[in-house]
């Protein structure tokens, strides 16, 4: 798969035949970049007009805490577009992750009240709410697509920012589709071309309801913010709102959508996680490593420099592996072992550095709700193998598009119509 030579015309090295995006990374991404991490752990791939690809524990970890030489700036090497992914997808300007420090951090400020531990505390409810609703909708039937109770990250987040909750499926196919879909195809067509400018038009047009009538929401707040002792902007608040949407949409769904394919093949360790619910802080730390719903995540080289041996030039594209990172024998025992008990457990799944994800603990929180009740009110789930699908690439965000599943039919614990967490603390107390 990956084949080194020695140097490009340009004095890149060394060279590998490497494509994240490609097919045959797709066949198997875990066994495509542990040849990689092996022969040439930082490496220079002419894909996608070249890019360098790191893909041991070392140097991810160090390029993500240099951001001096490793920028998330938008910037027009490669491509336009958003500059976090190779290739760049269209996407509007996202704050605070295309901004470097110091600038960053008065941004980043903004963001953190909302997504700390206590605030996602006061989200359980909501959470708990969508989950029991998710699932009571197929609960009766005995059989369903599990996918369709995984949308709950998406309702989640467009109901916590203050989006209509009508628009939820078409938020979530379209954030998904910018991440997951190939460029070219009618699902990516659809998404950049329809939905996307639609609902950057419903976004936007919330704000402006938001500034002059303020509610209990997370836009509402954001109009409220102020940088350098000014009021934020609309266009700066919706570009935060869009990036809460992409960050919270796709990412929980494809760490759910991976572990309860796993643990249908594993079934000792979901009967492990029934009879001992403690357990599920740190198995779900362990999925995230062992998955690593975003795979990689990009930056580039400001300056002419030397990384780890490596001539790196100005504007040159870097892939950081969070997946490959996850399974570096020189900081994880048995990396390709999942191990539910395993810790410490200092994965990447999250990034590192400044831009560490800003909603670890909302994505937590989400995955622990959603699998506690799959495995306790589904917990003889069978899946379908020979009818999943998979995501049609691997290179940024990994899943299932389709999780057919069958399973005991239960009881379903909300009334048909109930609309607010209200209803479930009236119904399950
Ligand atoms: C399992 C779930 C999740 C995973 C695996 C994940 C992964 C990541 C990663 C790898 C980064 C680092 C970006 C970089 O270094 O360039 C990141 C950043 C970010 N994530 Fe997440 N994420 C998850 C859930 C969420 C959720 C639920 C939200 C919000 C609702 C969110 C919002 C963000 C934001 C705003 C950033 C940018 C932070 C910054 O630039 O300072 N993420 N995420």
């Amino acid at each position: 798969m990956t084949e080194t030579a020695s140097t490009t015309p340009t004095g890149r090295c060394p060279v590998v035949h490497f494509d994240h995006n490609s097919a045959e990374h797709a066949e198997d991404p875990v066994a495509s970049y542990r040849k990689l991490r092996a022969e040439a752990p930082v490496a220079w791939s002419d894909a996608h007009g070249g890019y360098w690809i790191l893909s041991g524990y070392k140097p991810v970890f160090e390029a993500s805490r240099d951001d001096d030489t490793f920028s998330s700036e938008r910037n027009s090497h490669g491509g336009e577009g958003l500059s976090v992914v190779i290739p760049k997808t269209p996407a509007p300007f996202h704050i605070p992750i295309e901004i470097d420090p110091p600038e960053f951090r008065k941004w980043r400020k903004l963001i953190n009240p909302i997504t700390a531990p206590a605030a996602i505390a006061r989200m359980e409810q909501i959470v708990k709410f969508y989950v029991t609703k998710f699932i009571d909708d197929i609960i009766e039937t005995g059989h369903a697509d599990m996918t369709s109770v995984i949308g709950v990250p998406a309702i989640v987040t467009v109901d916590w920012l203050g989006l209509p909750i009508e628009h939820w499926e078409r938020y979530a196919s379209a954030f998904h589709a910018l991440l997951i879909a190939v460029p070219g195809t009618e699902e990516f067509d659809q998404a950049v071309k329809v939905d996307l400018p639609y609902l950057e038009e419903v976004t936007r047009g919330i704000i402006a309801e938001r500034r002059a009538d303020p509610r209990d929401d997370i836009i509402s707040y954001l109009v409220g913010c102020e940088v350098d002792e000014r009021a934020v902007t609309d266009d700066e608040v919706f570009a935060m709102v869009d990036l809460l949407l992409s960050g919270g949409v796709g990412t929980t769904a494809s760490l759910v959508s991976n572990t309860v394919v796993w643990l249908h093949e594993h079934q000792d360790v979901r009967q492990d996680l029934l009879d001992h619910p403690e357990k599920m802080d740190r198995a779900i730390e362990e999925f995230l490593r062992f998955f690593s719903p975003t795979q990689g995540l990009a930056r580039t080289v400001t300056q002419d420099t030397e990384f780890m041996g490596c001539p790196m030039k100005q504007g040159d594209r870097v892939l950081l592996s969070w997946a490959s990172a996850n399974r570096d024998p020189e900081l994880f025992e048995a990396p390709d072992d999942l191990d539910i008990e395993r810790w410490p457990n200092r994965h990447t799944a999250f990034g590192i550095g400044v831009h560490r994800c800003a909603g670890a603990h909302l994505g937590r929180a989400m995955a622990k709700e959603l699998l506690t009740q799959i495995i306790h009110r589904m917990s003889d789930y069978e899946v379908d193998r020979s009818q999943l699908v998979r995501y049609p690439h691997q290179g940024t965000n990994n899943g299932w598009t389709s999780i057919p599943a069958t399973f005991t039919p239960g009881p379903r614990l909300l009334p048909a119509d109930a609309t607010s967490p209200a209803d479930l603390a009236t119904e399950l107390h």
